[in-house]
């Protein structure tokens, strides 16, 4: 047994991987012909190297039945060795790819404004992990995320809720409390389980129409049949968050907006409050994700994951 094993391996050592290719289409379409016009080859081509093979392996790999060709018992044999072959090299091959992908390749996200507040610290650790890939982050609204979607412009999207119209993946790899937010000295500051009602009598300071902080902040007033009072809208957090500490009013801002050390804002202690959200990272139902894309969603959730140990 051991014997003829070694003997087998040695003749294979002699078949070429293209007789191998060959012989494997012939096989699997059971005719010389369809595998010559498979291969872009003559059908004189394929027989020759068939026969070799043949020669090689020293028995026959075929019987001719009218026109079609059937594996003999060596050839079925002969066949199963090459699909396993074949597939260890394709594997071997994605594995190359994947290898040449992670050194070079590119990585486009967008992410809503409040991304900006905790995406470049795992970015910056994504890149020291694998500084051949090229980042880009797109730092964007609700809305104008949503319209990169649609067009499938970038790998993934960051969310603070995962788009209902658009048919998507959406893993929460966040938490994203949003608090209400107001200056270190408001009269609000140190009150205990202030009521919803309370805060709605308070000037607001709202997001721009798009965003999705503002979409949360209407429907959760608008759950409670409340309208805040809007002073202004302004197009950033970093906006609001200068308008709410020069005593213009009140907002809605997710507590990431809030760096630890700045003294003049306070998340007020309102009832209902903080709003849970998560963080999702998004990309369109069944898009093949490139291995950069796949390699960072798995990164940032195991990034996210330690962060929190
Ligand atoms: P925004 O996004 O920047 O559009 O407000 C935040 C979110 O979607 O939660």
């Amino acid at each position: 047994m051991v014997e003829s094993a070694s003997m087998h391996a040695r003749l294979m050592r002699r078949a070429t991987f293209r007789q191998l290719e060959i012989f494997e289409a012939v096989a699997r379409l059971g005719s010389f012909s369809r595998a010559a016009e498979a291969l872009f080859l003559t059908q004189p081509t394929v027989s020759m190297q068939v026969r070799k093979l043949t020669d090689v392996i020293g028995m026959p790999l075929f019987e001719q039945v009218g026109k079609r060709v059937y594996l003999t018992e060596a050839g079925r044999e002969l066949y199963a060795t090459c699909r396993e072959l074949f597939r260890t090299v394709d594997a071997f091959e994605m594995t190359l790819a994947n290898m040449r992908g992670l050194r070079q390749g590119a990585l486009h996200i967008a992410g809503v404004t409040t991304a900006e507040y905790f995406l470049p610290r795992i970015l910056g650790h994504f890149c020291q992990r694998y500084p051949g890939i090229e980042v880009s982050l797109e730092v964007t609204n609700r809305e104008h995320a949503l319209e990169r979607l649609r067009a499938n412009l970038d790998d993934i999207y960051i969310f603070g809720q995962p788009p209902d119209d658009v048919d998507v993946e959406a893993l929460p790899f966040l938490e994203n409390p949003l608090v209400v937010v107001a200056a270190a000295d408001h009269e609000l500051a140190r009150a205990r389980r202030i009521p919803v009602e309370r805060v709605a009598r308070e000037p607001f300071l709202m997001r721009e129409p798009g965003s999705g902080t503002r979409l949360a902040a209407e429907r959760f007033f608008a759950e409670r049949r409340l309208a805040p009072r809007v002073r202004m809208e302004l197009g950033s957090n970093e906006a609001i968050k200068q308008a709410v500490a020069g005593g213009l009013g009140v907002s809605v801002l997710s507590a990431h907006t809030l760096r630890a050390g700045e003294g003049d804002l306070v998340a007020l202690d309102v009832i209902g409050f903080p709003l849970r959200r998560h963080w999702y990272l998004v990309y369109p139902h069944g898009k093949q994700l490139s291995i950069v894309a796949r390699t960072f969603v798995e990164f940032a959730l195991r990034d996210v994951e330690a962060a929190r140990k």
